[in-house]
């Protein structure tokens, strides 16, 4: 099958996670093309989207938000699979619980515009320098680290569970 995997990234970090799920569809022996999405006209090519976004303020970024609303009826007629990456795991206990919980706001966000078979909110990269100076005091008060929080084989997981999905067959575990 060709599949888009889509995304938009402030810092790189998306991009990142986005090439890593294409990796494991294309050795799975799809066609598949990673693209960010301010490049992408048209999905009519593919047969399958796979579209994420960085979170900011408990939200996707305006990039993906504008092609999730101009593509919306493309994207209706395709299966769909939706991932966000924000920072639950920079933080430990309470303060990560509470990060988490934002998957349901972002996968209700995402539900006003289309219906992904999955959604699955992973942990990114934290540095000081894409925080405004404000925002880092805050951050370190509520325990927040810096880092690659970055979980490769939670993503490949979720990617080989698209793959058995495209496949018809149920995802193993
Ligand atoms: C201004 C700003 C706001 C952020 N807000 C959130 C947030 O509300 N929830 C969250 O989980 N992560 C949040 N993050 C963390 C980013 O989602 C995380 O660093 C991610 O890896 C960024 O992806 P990117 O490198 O593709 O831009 C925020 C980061 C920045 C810089």
């Amino acid at each position: 099958m060709r599949v888009l995997v889509a995304y938009a990234t402030a810092e790189g970090s998306t991009a990142g996670v986005a090439e890593r799920i294409g990796a494991v569809l294309r050795n799975a022996g799809h066609q598949v093309a990673v693209r960010p999405v301010e490049g992408i006209d048209a999905i009519r090519d593919y047969d399958a989207v796979v579209l994420g976004s960085a979170v900011h303020d408990q939200q996707w970024l305006p990039a993906a938000t504008a092609f999730l609303a101009r593509e919306r009826l493309a994207l209706a007629g395709r299966p769909l699979w939706a991932f966000s990456v924000g920072m639950p795991d920079a933080f430990r206990g309470r303060p990560r619980q509470w990060v988490l919980t934002e998957a349901d706001d972002l996968l209700d966000d995402l539900l006003l515009h289309v219906e992904p078979k999955d959604h699955r909110l992973f942990s990114g990269v934290t540095r000081p320098a894409q925080f405004a100076w404000w925002r880092r005091p805050v951050f370190r008060l509520a325990g927040g680290r810096y880092g690659d929080f970055r979980d490769w084989a939670a993503i490949d997981g979720w990617a080989r569970s698209i793959v058995h999905a495209l496949a018809g067959t149920p995802a193993e575990g």
